[in-house]
């Protein structure tokens, strides 16, 4: 039976983190299942960004005193208990794409570069893959490529260095089991890079629990840090001391402010540093994080999933008869997503969608994704935007000649 309103809204009625909804900045009539591209505005967000650029105006270079400078590892301290990490393992500081270069360069310096390769999966984000391409071309690494649904095993051997891998994939939402995948990885003498964006804050990370040692992630998705928020750097406590990381700019320095000729890395985190980084990109996600205190990682995740289901319930009937395949994985492999593929007519769903006030994404070929954050979503939402989705594919909306063409970002 298809989920009413009704059901939706007594699903409401239940939801112990309703509450956080009112904590968010969202357009009147949009519908938005896209922050698992970029999360929503908390107005507390709004408010520090406010306030920091008011302090830039009144303390100029003094600011850097008032929290601007020791803010990568403030804020990796705020992020730790989201993703089962310790106090002084995360440091936020640049992008994915930076941090993990660094590690990288880290870990093999570590293993003293007695493995030759460096592995990255087929079907990930290819941020990962070009970085490990980009990483072995400059530093005589030889990059293998494991590709999507192989078996780990058959890709494992005592030449390889470094896995690095999604916990959660980015187009179909498939979740790893970190620490079965940590434990086979580890047995082999390797080390895996976990990549988060599409984990830390859709469901609760254990890093500690899995066995982890080394992880990248962002914050601009379901973090809602803000467009171009920094991303963060996870290192195990006792993987801290290894040495460089290759990356090492003058903020990572034991004594930045001695100016020394020579490098020397800072202890613990903060060599993960590189150089100046944004105050006012700091501060909105903050806040964020500060909010995110607040939240029960459990109940996001059974709110999560009742969110992807309930979406997926509303429209079952509709898939056969439009050719819509449902490629969302089931509940225990699912991360906050729902995938839904039409090849021929995929791009311009989406786009009517938006044009309704929808916002879901697309990615080639033919996926429709929808992401769903437990914070500021409803069940009725979902159930509406559901309803939107229904009509645009009955009535054939989405045929119009203007929802065919392409924009620059999808
Ligand atoms: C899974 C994954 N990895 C890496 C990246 C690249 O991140 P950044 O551009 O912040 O370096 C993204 C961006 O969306 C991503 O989804």
């Amino acid at each position: 039976m298809r989920p009413t309103l009704t059901d939706a809204q007594t699903l409401d009625d239940q939801d112990t983190l309703a509450d956080f909804k009112a904590h968010f900045a969202l357009p009147d009539g949009m519908l938005y299942l896209d922050g698992n591209s970029l999360g929503a505005q908390p107005n507390a967000a709004r408010e520090a960004l406010d306030a920091t650029r008011d302090q830039w105006r009144d303390s100029l270079i003094g600011g850097w005193n008032q929290g601007w400078f020791d803010a990568p590892e403030r804020l990796g301290n705020l992020l730790a208990p989201l993703i089962g990490a310790s106090e002084g393992e995360v440091l936020v500081s640049d992008t994915i794409t930076l941090n993990l270069f660094k590690l990288l360069g880290y870990i093999t310096e570590s293993q003293e570069r007695a493995r030759p390769i460096i592995l990255s999966e087929g079907g990930n984000f290819p941020a990962d893959g070009y970085i490990a391409e980009g990483f072995c071309h400059s530093a005589g690494f030889e990059h293998g490529v494991l590709p999507e649904g192989a078996a780990l095993e058959e890709h494992l051997s005592d030449q390889v260095a470094v896995v690095v891998l999604s916990q959660v994939n980015y187009r179909t939402g498939q979740l790893r089991d970190m620490a079965e995948v940590n434990r086979r990885i580890h047995a082999k003498g390797a080390e895996v890079i976990w990549d988060l964006a599409h984990s830390a804050g859709a469901l609760a990370v254990d890093l500690a629990g899995s066995g982890a040692r080394y992880a990248v992630g962002c914050t601009y998705k379901y973090l809602n840090g803000g467009p171009g928020a920094p991303g963060f750097v996870y290192v195990r406590s006792d993987r801290q001391q290894a040495g460089w990381q290759p990356l090492s700019g003058w903020h990572g320095h034991a004594k930045p402010f001695a100016f020394d000729a020579d490098y020397a890395p800072a202890s613990g985190m903060t060599r993960f540093r590189t150089g100046t980084h944004s105050a006012l990109a700091y501060a909105p996600l903050e806040a964020s994080l500060k909010l995110w205190q607040q939240v029960d990682m459990a109940a996001l995740r059974a709110k999560s999933l009742a969110l992807t289901d309930l979406f997926r319930a509303c429209l079952a009937d509709l898939f056969e008869a439009h050719g819509i395949e449902d490629i969302t994985p089931a509940p225990a492999q699912r991360g906050s997503q729902v995938g839904l593929v039409q090849r021929e007519h995929g791009y311009a769903i989406v786009q009517a969608l938006i044009k309704r006030g929808v916002i879901g994404d697309y990615r080639e070929p033919g996926l429709m994704r929808f992401g769903f954050t437990p914070l500021y979503l409803s069940h009725a939402d979902v159930w509406h935007a559901a309803e939107q989705f229904r009509e645009v594919v009955e009535s054939g909306e989405y045929r119009d000649p203007r929802f065919q063409t392409r924009t620059e970002v999808t």
